[in-house]
């Protein structure tokens, strides 16, 4: 009889569309059988009582971009790099993560490529690939730079609608899409109307109305519907998929409802933001609702309800973290100082390693989701949308053995000292959740047990994805 590397045993095994009881036969990194009583191996996991999922892919993160104004981040620095936010990743039960291989204006796009890989490499301790962003479509970029980068296994791209170093007009994003769909990756895009947010944020500033809640105030959704509607009528015109990033509340989740209902191939991602923060948090007193201030903004609890209803109803494919990791400093996002207007506080919220057990806690444990559409959301689905499956994203002979083990009941209480990100604080701090992951497994390699860090920075890979082209599976 074979002998397996490692053999989980005894745990329910569950995967986007089953639950059931389940040895897992590991050996070379990839699963090789599922079934019970499995034999004998050099290793052993007891995973009775306990979950075995999927690994999570965080298929939104941002790690160690290169600083530059006009940008989300005004300027401020980020504190995770790959070695730091692939720990915090593993440690929330994700293997996998895709950050941003950012384009600055006048710069190429390969040369970024060719920069984020220095910045990851020999670094992280889990999978990863590369989402590129493209702020300046120059000709070389549309003709030369993007097809070929994609075919070298970048099979997804964002844009921006707003940030004035990143924005692209209408005609700009047409060719971006026009060139994705033709060369296999999909488009991802910030929707949030520029000119409108600039307006605003002037005549708020006008009125001395600078603290972190007016944040809000600048972006508020009818901002995010505009775009939202604008950029799926520029796919229409492209003809070309498009995935709406960091979905706010109920106008954008219109917007997309109303495209579906047309036929159009709208994908949706929503961020724990939208469910667990809200303008309240904006509103806290010294200048703590900075720590909050992520764009879209977190918005009223009856918009929480309504992204509830999309994670619930199937409206939104992917769930990630958007992790944007500003410390709350002079670095971060004190970088002009603690008093300075909201318009200058660097936008985004760290998330790695809380995401995956909100999720769990709040979905599956209070009974609105079911497990196994918390695993499309945490893990198969991006893994389906940015060309990773059936390599990552399951439980399945063949796949990769990334596995989260959760214990189901563990109570844990948030606080930043038991996260292992290089950020200075979390916005969940004291929330109590039930349900964490306890062991986690890269390619077969038991990256985190109980707490202790067993793997090594590094042993992450790079990971090179394609997309089915036109004709492929539903989820092209
Ligand atoms: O505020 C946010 N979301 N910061 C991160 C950058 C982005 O636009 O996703
Ligand atoms: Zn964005
Ligand atoms: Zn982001």
């Amino acid at each position: 009889m074979t002998e397996f590397d490692l053999i989980i045993r005894h745990g329910t095994v569950a995967t986007a569309s089953d639950t059931f009881r389940s040895d897992v036969g590991i050996t070379a990194g990839k699963v090789v059988a599922l079934g019970a009583s499995l034999g004998s191996a050099k290793e052993t996991i007891d995973a009775s009582g306990k979950l075995v999922l999927p690994g999570g892919i965080d298929a939104h993160c941002h790690l160690d971009q290169p600083r530059a104004q006009g940008l989300a981040s005004g300027g401020a620095i980020m504190a995770d790099d790959f070695e730091s936010g692939s720990l915090s990743a593993v440690f929330g039960g994700t293997t996998t993560i895709v950050p941003f291989a950012v384009q600055h204006r006048g710069q190429s796009l390969r040369a970024a490529v060719e920069d984020y890989h220095r910045r990851a490499g020999g670094k992280a301790y889990i999978d990863y690939g590369f989402h590129l962003i493209v702020s300046d479509p120059t000709q070389s970029v549309l003709k030369d730079e993007l097809p070929s980068l994609i075919a070298e296994g970048h099979a997804s791209v964002k844009v921006y609608m707003t940030y004035e170093a990143m924005k692209l007009s209408d005609r700009q994003i047409l060719d971006v899409l026009d060139v994705n769909q033709r060369a296999g990756a999909l488009t991802m895009i910030h929707a949030e109307n520029y000119e409108c947010i600039a307006w605003l944020t002037e005549k708020l500033e006008a009125e001395g109305k600078t603290e972190p809640r007016y944040h809000e105030d600048s972006r508020p959704m009818a901002v995010e519907r505009e775009a939202t509607h604008r950029a799926i009528t520029l796919s229409e015109v492209a003809e070309a998929n498009l995935l709406i990033v960091h979905v706010s509340g109920r106008d954008a989740m219109e917007e997309i409802r109303r495209a579906r209902a047309r036929g159009v191939k709208i994908f949706a991602e929503t961020c724990p933001q939208y469910l667990f923060l809200s303008t309240r948090d904006l509103a806290l007193p010294d200048f703590l609702g900075a720590k909050c201030m992520c764009s879209p903004p977190p918005r009223d609890p009856a918009n929480q309800a309504h992204v509830w209803q999309g994670i619930e109803d199937g409206l939104f494919d992917i769930f990630s973290s958007d992790h944007a990791p500003y410390r709350f400093d002079e670095g971060g996002k004190l970088m002009y100082g603690p008093k300075v207007s909201f318009s200058k506080v660097a936008n985004g919220i760290p998330g790695l390693e809380t995401r995956s057990a909100l999720l769990f806690s709040e979905g599956v444990m209070t009974g609105r989701l079911d497990l196994n559409r918390f695993v499309a959301l945490n893990s198969t689905n991006a893994a389906k949308l940015y060309g990773l499956h059936p390599q990552k994203g399951t439980i399945a002979v063949g796949a990769d053995a990334d596995i989260a083990i959760w214990d189901p009941q563990r109570k844990v209480t948030i606080s930043n000292d038991m996260l292992h990100h290089n950020v200075d604080y979390t916005p969940y701090e004291g929330r109590t959740l039930t349900g964490w992951p306890v062991t986690v497994l890269s390619r077969g390699q038991v990256i985190c047990h109980e707490g202790e860090l067993l793997g090594k920075p590094g042993q992450g890979k790079f990971l090179k994805r394609f997309r089915a082209k036109k004709g492929g599976t539903a989820w092209t």
